[in-house]
C-alpha cells in the first residue's frame, strides 16, 4: 500500500514530508518521492528504495518550499525506478496516489493523441496529465480537478501540487483512505493516508467519504461529494496513543476493515500480477511443476476454508485441475495418503490455527511441497512452508474475517491463473482478460461499498428474524456459507447457507413468512436456475432479499427485496459480492447492540484443536 502525505505549512516542508512518510513506511514501499514549489516553482526529489535513499537526495540538493507532496510507493504499474517512483509532475501540477487507475491505457492513449508525452510506466502519470489537459483547456486547478476525478475508473487516493499555487492542495478519496489535519499553529493543513502519518502534527482530523475530495488552503479545507457539491465532514479528535490500532471514523474496526477492501484488495493483486503487461507475476516460482500436477490439496478453517471452496471453482476451471478441499480440522485426523512431490495449500489469515498447521505439518510428512496463503508474514505457517504467499491485508482486528477473506481469494485467483498457464490452459489471450478482469475488482468493491445505506436499511428487519437462509450457486454458494457464518458469528442469529439446489432437497421445509432467505445471486450463467429457486421459496411466503447486478431482471411474480449491484464480469463476481454479504451481517449486529469487533466466545486467532 503506497502512502500519501501533503503539507500547507509555514516553515521548509520536506523534512516533515519525510518524517511523515517514515511512519506509513508499515504500509511497505519500494520507492519514495517528495514535490515542494520553491518560489511557486514545482521541484521534486525522488529515489528507488528506502527513505534513507531519498533523504540522501534531498541532502545533497535540499528543497525549501513551504507547500508540498510526498509518497511511498508500492510498484503496481512498472518497476520500482526513479522515474516511475510518484510525485508524477508536468508544467501544471505534481500529483501522488495511492490505488489502482483501472482504465488507465484507454486515458493514456486518449492523451497521447492530444499530444501529451509520457515519461513513466505508472497508471498515476495519466492522473497528472488529466488534469492538466483540463487546465490547458482553461478551467481553474479546482475545476479541472473535478472535471477529471469522473474520468477515473479504479480505487484511488490522490493528492495534487500545482505550480504557482502556493496556497494549495487538493485531495481526493475513491476507495483508497485519505484524512486531513488540521495543525495547532493557525493555517498549516495537512492531508494523509491516514492518521498514523499526521501524528507528530496534529490530532484534530477530518475523514473523506469515498467520492469526495478537499480543497487546501492555510484559510481550511472545502469538502465536495461526488457531484462537486460542498459537504461538511465532521473533525474528529484522535490521541497519538491509539494511532496504532486506529478505528478512524468508523464505530467498530470491522466497518474500518470492510471499507479498506478495495485499498488491500488493490494492494494484495499489486503483488501478484504485472499490469502493465497485464499477466499474472508471482514473486516466487511454483514449488513443484505444474504442468504434471495430478491434483491440489487444499485445507483451512472458517472463513479462510470458504476462500478455498471459492478458489476451487477458479483451479478447476482455469487451470482444470482437481482440487481435494477439507476443512482442517477433519482432514488432520482422515490421515488421507498424499502421493510425494504433490502440493498442498493451506489458507490461514493468522498463520497460527492449531489444525491448520497440523494438516501443514502432516502434509510435509507426506512428501508435499506446503503453500500457505498467510496474513502474517512472521507466523508459524508462514515459517514451516516451502512457499508462504502473503495477502497484504494489513492487521485485521476485528475478530470476523473480511478484508483477509477478500485478499485471500485475490491471491488464489492469481495462484488459479498462474497455474492455467503453467498447465497450458490458458493462453497469453486469455490471461490478459481475465488479469483486466482481476484489476476492475477493487473499483468494483469501492462501487459495492456505496450500497451500505441500502444494506443498512434491511438490517433492521434481518435483526428480528429467529434464523435466516443464504443461497448460492457456483462460487456465491461458498459466499452463502460464509454470509450465513458471518452472520451467526456476530449477532448470534442461526444462519445456514446452502447451494441454491439443494433447497428442495431439504431446507425448503423451514420457509416460511418469518423466515428471510438471502439469494446471492450475479448476473451470470446460472441466474436464471437461481431465479427459480428464488419462485419456490416465493411460493411459500418466504422473505426474499436478493443480492444480484443492477442490469439483471429479477421479474419473477413474487415480493422480493434487493440490493443492486454494479453490473460486472462475472468470473471473480464473489470477491466483490462479498461486501454486502459482510455488510449485511455488521448492520444487523450493529442494529441489534451486539459487539461485532468482539463476539461472544470467540478468538481471532485458534491457537488449540
Ligand atoms: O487465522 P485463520 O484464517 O486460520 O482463522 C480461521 C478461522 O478461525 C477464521 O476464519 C474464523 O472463522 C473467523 N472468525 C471468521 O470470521
Amino acid at each position: 500500500m503506497c502512502g500519501i502525505v501533503g503539507i500547507l505549512g509555514h516553515e521548509p516542508v520536506a523534512g516533515a514530508l519525510v518524517e511523515a512518510l517514515r511512519r506509513l513506511e508499515y504500509r511497505g514501499y519500494d520507492s519514495a518521492g517528495v514535490a515542494t514549489l520553491e518560489n511557486g516553482r514545482l521541484a521534486r526529489r525522488r529515489a528507488p528504495g528506502k527513505l534513507k535513499n531519498l533523504e540522501a537526495v534531498l541532502a545533497a540538493e535540499p528543497l525549501h518550499g513551504t507547500s508540498g507532496i510526498g509518497h511511498t510507493r508500492w510498484a503496481t504499474h512498472g518497476k520500482p525506478t526513479e522515474t516511475n517512483a510518484h510525485p508524477h509532475a508536468n508544467g501544471r501540477l505534481a500529483v501522488v496516489h495511492n490505488g489502482i487507475i483501472e482504465n488507465f491505457r484507454e486515458l493514456r492513449d486518449e492523451l497521447r493523441g492530444k499530444g501529451h508525452a509520457f515519461e513513466s510506466d505508472t497508471d498515476t502519470e495519466v492522473v497528472a496529465h488529466l488534469i492538466a489537459d483540463a487546465m490547458g483547456g482553461g478551467l481553474s486547478p479546482v475545476d479541472a480537478v473535478a472535471a477529471s476525478l469522473p474520468r477515473l475508473k479504479g480505487a484511488f487516493a490522490l493528492a495534487i501540487l500545482f505550480n504557482g499555487e502556493e496556497d494549495l492542495l487538493i485531495g481526493a478519496r475513491d476507495g483508497a483512505p485519505l484524512v486531513v489535519g488540521f495543525g495547532e499553529r493557525n493555517g498549516d493543513i495537512y492531508l494523509g493516508s491516514d492518521a498514523l502519518a499526521l501524528a507528530p502534527f496534529t490530532d484534530e482530523l477530518a475523514y473523506l467519504d469515498d467520492g469526495d475530495f478537499v480543497i487546501l488552503t492555510r484559510q481550511g479545507a472545502e469538502f465536495r461529494d461526488a457531484r462537486n457539491q460542498p459537504v461538511e465532514r465532521r473533525h474528529v479528535k484522535t490521541p497519538t496513543s491509539v494511532l496504532l490500532v486506529d478505528k478512524g471514523n468508523y464505530r467498530h474496526f470491522m466497518a474500518k476493515e470492510i471499507h479498506e477492501q478495495p485499498e488491500v484488495v488493490a494492494r494484495t493483486l499489486a503483488h501478484y500480477l504485472d499490469m502493465s503487461e497485464g499477466r499474472v507475476a508471482l514473486p516466487f516460482a511454483l514449488p513443484v511443476d505444474a504442468a504434471q500436477l495430478p491434483q491440489l490439496t487444499i485445507a483451512a478453517c472458517g472463513t479462510a476454508y470458504i476462500a478455498g471452496l471459492v478458489a476451487r471453482y477458479w483451479f478447476e476451471r482455469f487451470a482444470r485441475l482437481p482440487v481435494e478441499i477439507e476443512v482442517a480440522s477433519e482432514f488432520r485426523y482422515r490421515e488421507p495418503p498424499m502421493r510425494r512431490g504433490g502440493m498442498t495449500l493451506l489458507i490461514s489469515q493468522s498463520g497460527e490455527t492449531a489444525d491448520t498447521l497440523a494438516c501443514l505439518r502432516y502434509a510435509k510428512a507426506q512428501g508435499q511441497k506446503i503453500v500457505s496463503v498467510v496474513n502474517v508474514a512472521t507466523s508459524t505457517m508462514a515459517r514451516e512452508s516451502d512457499i508462504a504467499a502473503l495477502t497484504l491485508a494489513g492487521p485485521e482486528i476485528g475478530v470476523a474475517s473480511t478484508k483477509a477473506f477478500t485478499c485471500q481469494l485475490a491471491l488464489l485467483a492469481c495462484l488459479a491463473l498462474a497455474f492455467g498457464r503453467a498447465r497450458g490452459v490458458l493462453d497469453k489471450k486469455q490471461e490478459a482478460e481475465l488479469v483486466t478482469e482481476l484489476m476492475a475488482i477493487p473499483g468494483l468493491m469501492a462501487e459495492a461499498i456505496r450500497r451500505e445505506n441500502r444494506i443498512e436499511m434491511l438490517a433492521g428487519n434481518l435483526s428480528r428474524a429467529r434464523d435466516v437462509l443464504y443461497l448460492g450457486r457456483g462460487t456465491s454458494y461458498p459466499l452463502a456459507l460464509e454470509g450465513a457464518l458471518k452472520l451467526k458469528e456476530i449477532s448470534y442469529i442461526h444462519a445456514e447457507g446452502y447451494a441454491a439446489g439443494e433447497l428442495k432437497h431439504g431446507p425448503i421445509a423451514l420457509v416460511d413468512k418469518d423466515l428471510p432467505v438471502i439469494v446471492i445471486a450475479p448476473h451470470d450463467g446460472v441466474y436464471d436456475k437461481t431465479l427459480s429457486n428464488m419462485q419456490e421459496v416465493a411460493a411459500r411466503g418466504g422473505r426474499l432479499i436478493l443480492i444480484t447486478d443492477a442490469d439483471a431482471p429479477h421479474d419473477f411474480g413474487g415480493d422480493i427485496e434487493t440490493i443492486a449491484m454494479p453490473a460486472m464480469n462475472v468470473a471473480f463476481s464473489a470477491i466483490v459480492y462479498a461486501v454486502p454479504v459482510q455488510m449485511i451481517a455488521y448492520h444487523t449486529a450493529v442494529f441489534m447492540g451486539k459487539d461485532a469487533d468482539q463476539p461472544r466466545n470467540l478468538a481471532k486467532s485458534v491457537t488449540v484443536e
